[in-house]
Formats: structure tokens, sequence, C-alpha cells
């Protein structure tokens, strides 16, 4: 962040959120992996402020870790959004740039979209531009009013609003701008006779056009200006996020097949000529290098996946582990916290966890490896070009050398050295004849009744 920058940025997250019927704060919802206000913290970086404030109330301290390494303050009751743009003063008091406004539940704004809005206050001189909008439905929202030069001369809440104000199409974002000291000496001049007894920042057009101060107006586009007022709305935005971060990785180089079915995350990193198919979620945490192919139905977090790797369907790669070039992870495995290093291969129904496989090292159907002992983790290495027989039980801690071979079926309790075979199972016995004795005596008993 550069320090010279002449714009402060101001998000307002301080609000109960009550529709949202919820414990936690609703900027804290995750959207695609995080929570929502680091939407537009992102946003607000971009622009590359001196100083990024969030104004929160006194027990958000999950929000207060969430900024970080950004400033809180603290509005100790939420009196409104004029209010909360009042408790930023004290940290400002040096600062003579433009403070720009956003709220902590709109997480839609881009940065193309700001750093415009800035330009537009700074090319028309004005001392407040206030972002507007023309949603399809404006009730609830607060309407501009604007004069013949297109200056907003006031913005009137929704229960404030006569009828005709009401029929008014073009509302407020949300978001706005100000010279600090003009906004400052404004804002303390704002009082709360209104409907909702609220300071409401939207009384400042007024009071600037009362100073002769030009107050702008802006448009933005309404893909952008969507809020978070309830569940509905937050799936709505994490579906417009989804969307943004789809195109961008199929504008990368990946083939999603149904994108529609493809849920990625914020930080979701998609190399060139992946292919993922339907119904795969990643979560936080995971890169994807070429040639990769997900299929279907396959639950990715926190996991690097190499070059060329093959993952699915109905995988399950958890947090800490990695995946080798060209190794195949197949249906039915579970991978957690595990190294599987290139070309090595787990085709079939396995648990692998705390576990290193080696190089083209093979993993049997149903192999399961006992990590945890009830009170502890423990590692299991399993060296290059190990081969292990199906339906094995790799007793943890142990090593399993390069080259060797566990038997099928064996339960593996002690390490195994490199090209040895290890057996762990109780050896077959053949009683000839048995099994016609056994059924000659159950008809027998039968037909006796
Ligand atoms: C506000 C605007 C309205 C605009 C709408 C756009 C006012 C008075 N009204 O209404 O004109 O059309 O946004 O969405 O500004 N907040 C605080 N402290 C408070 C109150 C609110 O930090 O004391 C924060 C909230 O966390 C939220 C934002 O300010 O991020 C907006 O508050 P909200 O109550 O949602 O305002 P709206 O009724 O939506
Ligand atoms: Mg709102």
């Amino acid at each position: 962040m550069s320090k010279t920058s002449n714009i402060t940025v101001v998000i307002l997250a301080a609000g109960k959120g009550t529709r949202m019927k919820s414990d936690l704060p609703k900027v804290m919802h995750p959207l695609a992996g995080r929570p929502m206000i680091n939407w537009v913290l992102e946003t607000a970086e971009s622009l590359s402020p001196a100083q990024i404030i969030t104004v929160i109330a006194p027990d958000q301290t999950e929000t207060q870790q969430a900024v970080k390494p950004h400033d809180c303050v603290i509005q100790s009751e939420q009196l409104g959004t004029g209010h909360a743009v009042q408790c930023a003063q004290d940290k400002l008091k040096n600062f003579d740039g433009t403070v720009l406004v956003l709220y902590g539940d709109g997480p839609l704004y881009t940065k193309e979209t700001l750093s415009h809005f800035l330009k537009n206050i700074e090319n028309a001189k004005a001392a407040f531009g206030f972002l507007g909008m023309e949603p399809d439905n404006p009730t609830g929202y607060g309407r501009m009013v604007t004069n013949a030069d297109g200056f907003v001369t006031e913005i009137i809440e929704e229960k404030d609003a006569s009828a005709a104000q009401k029929k008014i199409g073009l509302c407020w974002t949300g978001v706005m701008a100000g010279k600090a000291k003009e906004l400052f000496d404004l804002i303390d001049k704002i009082d709360n006779n209104n409907a909702q007894s609220e300071y409401y920042l939207t009384d400042l057009p007024k009071l600037a056009t009362a100073q002769n101060l030009k107050t702008i107006s802006a448009l933005a586009s309404l893909d952008e200006t969507l809020g978070v007022n309830d569940r509905a709305q937050l799936a709505e935005l994490e579906s417009k996020l989804q969307a943004r971060l789809r195109k961008q990785a199929m504008e990368n180089g990946a083939t999603l097949t149904d994108p529609a079915s493809v849920f990625l995350s914020f930080d979701t990193q998609i190399g060139q000529d992946v292919t993922i198919e339907p119904n795969v979620f990643i979560g936080p945490g995971v890169t994807i290098a070429n040639n990769v192919t997900i299929h279907a139905f396959s639950h990715i977090e926190g996991a690097e996946i190499k070059q060329g790797a093959e993952i699915g369907p109905f995988a399950r790669i958890r947090p800490k582990s990695s995946i080798g070039a060209k190794a195949v992870i197949g249906n039915f495995i579970e991978v957690n916290r595990s190294a599987v290093e290139d070309g090595a291969k787990s085709k079939h129904m396995s648990y692998l966890g705390d576990a290193v496989i080696g190089e083209n090292a093979n993993i049997g159907a149903g192999t399961v490896i006992a990590n945890y002992d009830g009170f502890e983790k423990h590692k299991t290495i399993i060296g290059a070009g190990a081969f292990i027989g199906t339906n094995s039980t790799i007793i943890a801690p142990v090593t399993i050398e390069d080259g060797a071979i566990v038997a099928a079926g064996s339960a593996v309790t002690d390490n195994v050295p490199a090209d040895a075979m290890a057996i762990g199972r109780a050896r077959q016995e053949n009683r000839d004849g048995w099994a016609a004795i056994y059924r000659g005596k159950r008809l027998d008993a039968k037909k006796a009744g």
C-alpha cells in the first residue's frame, strides 16, 4: 500500500444484520470460501489507499481478526451510517485526502468501477460523489434527488419519502466519497430527526448543497450493487461470485464441462488444459497445475494438484495434501494430510492419512492407513515403487521402504525393508472335500425337518 495515496477507505460493518438470523456477524458470512468483508477489503486494497478502516460493533472480534493487518474502529452503538463514518474521524485527523465509504455487505464492486468513480469526483472538482443505481424495484433504498446539473441535492430514505419521491428510480448504492475535511465538518451537523431516529449519512447531500459544495452523482451497473441483507441474497451473491470465478478459470484455459455445477473458492488457482467435470467442489487453498483432470463428484480442499494428475470420480482430497505429477487418485479415495508423489496410484476405495506415498508406488484397492490410535495421529512412509496389495491395513507409525511389496489382506505393524515382501495375515489352509460334506449334512438336516 502506498502511504502517499490521497485515498482512505472506510468500510461500514457494524450493522446488526438482523435479517440474517445468525450469531455470526453478517460481514463474516462466507462467500466463495472467505468472509464477505474480505471481498470488500480486497477491492479496497486494489485502490492502494493510504489506510483502510473498518467500523465494527464492540462484539465483532472475528471481524477485527479478519480485516488484519488493517485497522478497525468500534462503533459502540449502531446509531446510523452517518454516525458510523464519524467513528473513523479520530483516525483521520491528519488526513486531508478523499475518504471513500464502502459497505461491508456489498462485496461485488470492482476496482474499475470504484477508481472510475473517484476519478469522476476529482475531474469534476467536487467535494462529494454518490454512486447511484437504478434497480428494477427501488423499494427500501434511499432515493437520490438531482438538480438540472445532475448534482445530488438530497437523498431521501424510503421511510421518510413522500409518495412522489418514492417514484424516483435513481437510488443510492451506499458508496460515496468526499474530501475528508468537508466530510467530517458536515457529519458533525447530521441530526437524527427522521423516521428511524438514526444519524443518516444520506443527510450529506442536503447539507453540502446548502454550503454550495459540489456533490456529483455517478451510476453503477446493477451487477455490482447487490448487497446482502438475508440468506437468499447471500445465495444470490454466492452465485454471482461463482460465475466470476468460473469465467476467470475458463479464460485461463480450463474446460469446465458443466460450469454451473463446479464450485470454486476465492483463491482457487487453475492452470491451462485442466478439465473439471460436473459436480466438483473446490474449497479454499487449492492449486491445480496444467493438464490435470478432475472427474465428477470430487471434493478438494487445501491441496496442491500437480501437472497431469488425475483425480476422481468421487475422490476427496483434504487439506495439507499434495498429489504429484501424473499421480492417479481414483474413486472413493480419501487423502488427508498426505503427499502422494509423482506417478503414484491409488485407484479404488482407500484412506491415505498422514502419509507419504513415494513415486510410482501402487496402493491396492481398499487399503486403509490406520493413522489414529484414539489419542494421536502417526505417520506412514511408503517408499518409491512400493506395491501395497489390496485390502491391507497399514498401522502407523510405519515405514515401508522403496520397492517393497505388501501381500494383499495384510495388517502391517512393522517396518518393511526395501525390496522385501511383507505378509501379515493368517495362512490359508485347504480342507479337501469339506464343502461337499458340509452341504450334505445341512441338506440331510433340512429333510429331517
Ligand atoms: C443504506 C442507505 C440507503 C441506501 C442503502 C443501500 C442510509 C441511511 N441509508 O440503507 O440510502 O440506499 O444503504 O444499500 O445510509 N452500519 C454501521 N453502523 C450503523 C448502521 C449501519 O456500520 O450504525 C453499516 C451496516 O453494517 C451496513 C451499512 O452500514 O454495512 C448500511 O447499513 P444498513 O442498515 O444496511 O442501511 P440500509 O438500510 O441498507
Ligand atoms: Mg443494507
